[in-house]
């Protein structure tokens, strides 16, 4: 089966990346397998910026397709923050979401999206970037233990469960991930012709 590399090394969104391709032919593969790769830094001042940054060292450095998300959490209330300093915003889940909730106060305003970037590289060239967003509120308390990051402050339109609470089987149909893999697999399969051969 070709194989895809990921450019990360977090378990949860590999998890999440093997569930939402399970049903195309290919296999994806950490950058964790790859015990000397470098350390990226995300130098980018977009999503779409430091995506395309990892996918791009991903693919030079593994030799075969690679892909990248990029992705954090924006909230209205705060000007948007802490987007793309969403993994960087503190030092711990915990402590990232207690930043969030005291920032947030008792605003009223809890409005909140998640976004996710994929990027592919293919043969040293981004050949394309793809976005997905859930819309939701910011509880004014942690509720649950699914998913990672920043889930269990969100709870997503529509729903009157957090992420954390969600299982993933519907988070990951809805989720800003699942948009943005959604888009990317139909240009995979729209262009397959052009991408047979590296996957081959
Ligand atoms: P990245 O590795 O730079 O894309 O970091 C994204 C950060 O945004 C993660 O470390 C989480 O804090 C947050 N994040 C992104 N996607 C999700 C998600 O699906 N659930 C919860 N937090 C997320």
């Amino acid at each position: 089966m070709a194989q895809i590399v990921a450019a990360t090394c977090n378990e949860h969104k590999l998890n999440e990346y093997r569930d939402l391709l399970k049903d195309q032919k290919v296999e994806v593969v950490g950058l964790n397998a790859y015990k000397k790769c470098p350390e990226i830094e995300e130098t980018g001042a977009t999503f779409e910026e430091n995506a395309s940054i990892k996918a791009l060292a991903a693919n030079k450095y593994c030799d075969i397709p690679a892909f990248a998300d990029d992705s954090g959490l924006e909230v209205e209330a705060l000007g948007g923050a802490p987007g793309i300093q969403s993994a960087r915003y503190a030092d711990s889940d915990s402590a990232r979401i207690a930043r969030i909730l005291n920032e947030l106060g008792d605003n009223p305003n809890r409005q909140a999206k998640f976004v996710c970037v994929i990027a592919i590289a293919i043969n040293g060239e981004v050949i394309e970037t793809f976005r997905g967003e859930v819309s939701g509120v910011i509880t004014k308390e942690p509720r649950g233990s699914n998913g990672f990051g920043y889930d269990p402050i969100f709870m997503p339109d529509g729903y009157d469960q957090t992420f954390g609470e969600l299982d993933a089987e519907i988070k990951n149909k809805i989720s800003h991930r699942a948009r943005a893999f959604q888009k990317a697999i139909e240009f995979v399969e729209d262009e397959m012709s052009v991408l047979d051969d590296d996957f081959s």
